[in-house]
């Protein structure tokens, strides 16, 4: 099987009405491929940009968009993490809202820590999760039941760190924020956002009855962080900083920082790849990396910085 035409959009998508609850990274730009491919599209933001049509929901002031602005969404996608109470916040403001919408297909966009720290082990969707699992790992957990327990035509789709054009180590390395520690043994899971987008619309292209409910959307090379900022480097052709040792950091990096550098797992996507027969457009960061410089030295500005 090859991977999705991205030039193409679902037929199903295309006769449909697609809302992206969370319009920030992700979200937009699934909403801009969907648009580009002549979909109908409408998103969500917490302030939306006056000049934009994008509608306001933001759970945490009660501003919620009016009924009228969600009638005949038949194609959901939810990019909004957990509240900091640990609940999610588009099934507590919307979710009666939610069941009476012709909805086919709603896409939950939720993390790979809810598999804890396998001690570099490999999981797959037929792992069990945690426990032990951190703190906003639990709570993502218990969005997924929550979600799960919606009763609607749900496909959950676990994710590990999201890098692409604007979030990348290129860009650290050129602010000079970049640190290269290293850890022992310790590996991170990668997707690039195209393939997010790539595998979303792959799983819409795919009978319903063949989506998989659970779906791990990560590259094929789990790998250092400091190998990731040693490519990056080189592309560049910049200076590495200094390599630090985690043990000699940790005490001063971030808590959220920490969690991640405490968990250590290999993420399988053979069912994506194999058993969907997805290809991935960045299968390491080394194709990954070299389409993010594509795009940004491009961007206005590139040559002034760094
Ligand atoms: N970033 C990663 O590396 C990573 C890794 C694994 C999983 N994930 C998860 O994958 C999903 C997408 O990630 P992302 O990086 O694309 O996320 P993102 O850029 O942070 O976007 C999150 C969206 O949620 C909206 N939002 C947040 N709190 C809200 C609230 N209380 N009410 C209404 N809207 C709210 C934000 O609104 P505004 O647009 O107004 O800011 C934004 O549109 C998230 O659930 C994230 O936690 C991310």
């Amino acid at each position: 099987m090859t991977g999705l035409d991205v030039k193409a959009l679902p037929a199903e998508l295309a006769q449909g009405q697609l809302l992206v609850l969370g319009g920030g990274y992700t979200g937009q730009h699934l909403a801009a491929s969907v648009r580009r491919l002549g979909g109908s599209v409408r998103v969500s933001r917490r302030q939306p940009e006056p000049s934009s049509d994008d509608l306001t929901f933001d759970s945490r002031s009660g501003l919620l968009p009016p009924p009228a602005a969600l009638a005949g969404t038949t194609h959901l996608l939810v990019t909004i993490p957990p509240d900091p109470e640990g609940h999610d916040p588009v099934l507590q403001s919307l979710g009666e809202q939610l069941q009476q919408l012709p909805l086919r297909w709603v896409g939950y966009l939720s993390s790979t820590g809810v598999y804890g720290d396998r001690q570099g082990g490999w999981v797959t969707e037929t792992s069990a999760v945690g426990p032990p699992l951190q703190r906003r790992s639990a709570a993502r957990l218990a969005c997924e039941q929550a979600w799960q327990a919606s009763g609607l035509p749900l496909q959950i789709f676990r994710l590990p760190g999201i890098y692409g054009p604007g979030r990348n180590p290129l860009l650290s390395l050129r602010r000079g924020e970049a640190r290269l520690i290293h850890k022992a043994g310790q590996v991170f899971g990668r997707i690039h956002r195209d393939d997010i987008v790539g595998a979303l619309l792959h799983c819409l292209a795919l009978p319903p009855n063949q989506r998989p409910p659970l779906l791990n959307l990560v590259d094929q090379q789990p790998a250092p962080s400091s190998e990731l900022l040693g490519f990056a480097a080189h592309l560049l052709q910049c200076p590495l900083p200094p390599c630090q040792n985690f043990e000699a950091i940790a005490p001063q990096l971030s808590p959220m920082a920490l969690s991640f550098w405490q968990e250590n797992r290999r993420v399988s996507n053979q069912l994506l790849t194999e058993g969907l027969g997805y290809r991935l457009l960045y299968p390491s960061y080394r194709e990954g990396l070299r389409a993010c410089l594509s795009v940004e030295e491009q961007l206005p500005g590139w040559g002034n910085q760094g």
